[in-house]
């Protein structure tokens, strides 16, 4: 019995490592696990209620003890840590050889240093490397630890994608993208655990810049926006059945994936996720190879819970399973 919590967030984060440090960590990378921990604490604190009142008066709670103190002292060590990646990156950088985006926004700084307008400065990088750990960590290991939970408690849908995975890969060879367009009942449960895990509910909050009217509603510039993505996933005029786990809301009469207007767990518009295309990637790739390996229940006497927590994210309650080779 084990809690895969960590070991997922270490698969996960390692492919977004590879894009901004050109390397993957190993598991037993004690540093990089640390930054790992702080992180997660910070996702899971920022949604505690009493997180949530720095927001309200900051004036106040700044020179208090409290959630939020951890907050800034996890994010200082997780950007001390960036600003050392990034030191290193300085000594051996070629711009003729860029190695990933650290390499590469140095070479735009270098462009640019004679328009500090534009934006480009280490501070920039160190908040853009920080900004893409966070958006794309913490949400696709959230997804996944949902997606594993609901293969436990619906046995009969574990059955069901396990057959398809044998009959389009098979055991010889590793999922590829490309099974994908194949594999309508796999996509079918794959949508089904975003939508039922729900796992960004309310987006990211956005701040108006200046006055704004939006159909008729009048938004005074400096006022923060959420959008409620849980009431669009879980809309009843939009699912047949929304609160309950159901592939079949994803599912043609004759098995087809059909794509649905109201899926948006990666929210919509300008600002929509600038992850989407990677994260379904990854969801598929690693749910897939999983499944294809392994058979997951339960462990004897634990009832896993169906209910959630309200970190950043909402986040599956810490949870143990077991894992049978196929
Ligand atoms: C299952 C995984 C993911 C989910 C559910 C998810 C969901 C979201 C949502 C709901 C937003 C807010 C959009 C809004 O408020 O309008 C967002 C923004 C964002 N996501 Fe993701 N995301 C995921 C994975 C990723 C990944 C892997 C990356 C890595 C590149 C990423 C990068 C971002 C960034 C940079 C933003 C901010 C975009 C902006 O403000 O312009 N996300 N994501």
């Amino acid at each position: 019995p084990f809690n895969p919590m960590v070991t997922l967030n270490s698969a996960v984060s390692n492919i977004i490592s590879c894009l901004i440090f050109g390397q993957r960590f190993e598991y037993h990378d004690e540093c990089y696990q640390k930054i790992l921990r702080l992180d997660t604490e910070c996702i899971q604190l920022t949604g505690s209620p009493r997180a949530q009142l720095y927001n309200v008066c900051p004036w106040l709670l700044e020179y208090l003890p409290g959630p939020h103190q951890t907050i800034f002292s996890n994010y200082k060590q997780i950007t001390d840590f960036l600003r050392g990646e990034i030191i290193k990156h300085k000594e051996v950088w070629d711009p003729l050889n860029p190695r990933d985006l650290i390499d590469n926004y140095l070479t735009e700084m270098e462009k640019k240093k004679s328009d500090p307008e534009a934006g480009f400065n280490i501070e920039g990088l160190v908040v853009t490397c920080l900004d893409l750990i966070e958006a794309g960590t913490e949400t696709a290991t959230t997804t996944l630890r949902w997606g594993l939970l609901f293969m436990i408690k619906f046995p009969e849908i574990q059955e069901k994608v396990q057959e398809e995975i044998d009959r389009v890969i098979g055991q010889s060879r590793q999922p590829c993208l490309a099974d994908r367009v194949n594999m309508p009942y796999t996509e079918a449960v794959i949508h089904e655990i975003q939508r039922f895990g729900d796992v960004v509910p309310l987006g990211f909050p956005k701040k108006a810049v200046k006055d704004t009217t939006l159909r008729g509603y009048f938004i005074p510039k400096g006022t923060s926006i959420t959008i409620n993505l849980s009431s669009v996933l879980h809309d009843p005029n939009e699912w047949e059945t929304p609160d309950t786990f159901n592939p079949g809301h994803f599912l043609t009469e004759n098995g087809q994936f059909w794509k649905r207007d109201a899926f948006m767990p990666f929210s919509a518009g300008k600002r929509a996720c600038l992850g989407e295309q990677l994260a379904r990637q990854e969801l598929f790739l690693y749910f897939t190879s999983l499944l294809q390996q392994f058979t997951i229940s339960k462990c004897p006497g634990e009832e896993p819970s169906l209910e959630g927590e309200i970190w950043f994210t909402y986040a599956p309650a810490p949870y143990r399973m077991c894992l049978s080779s196929r």
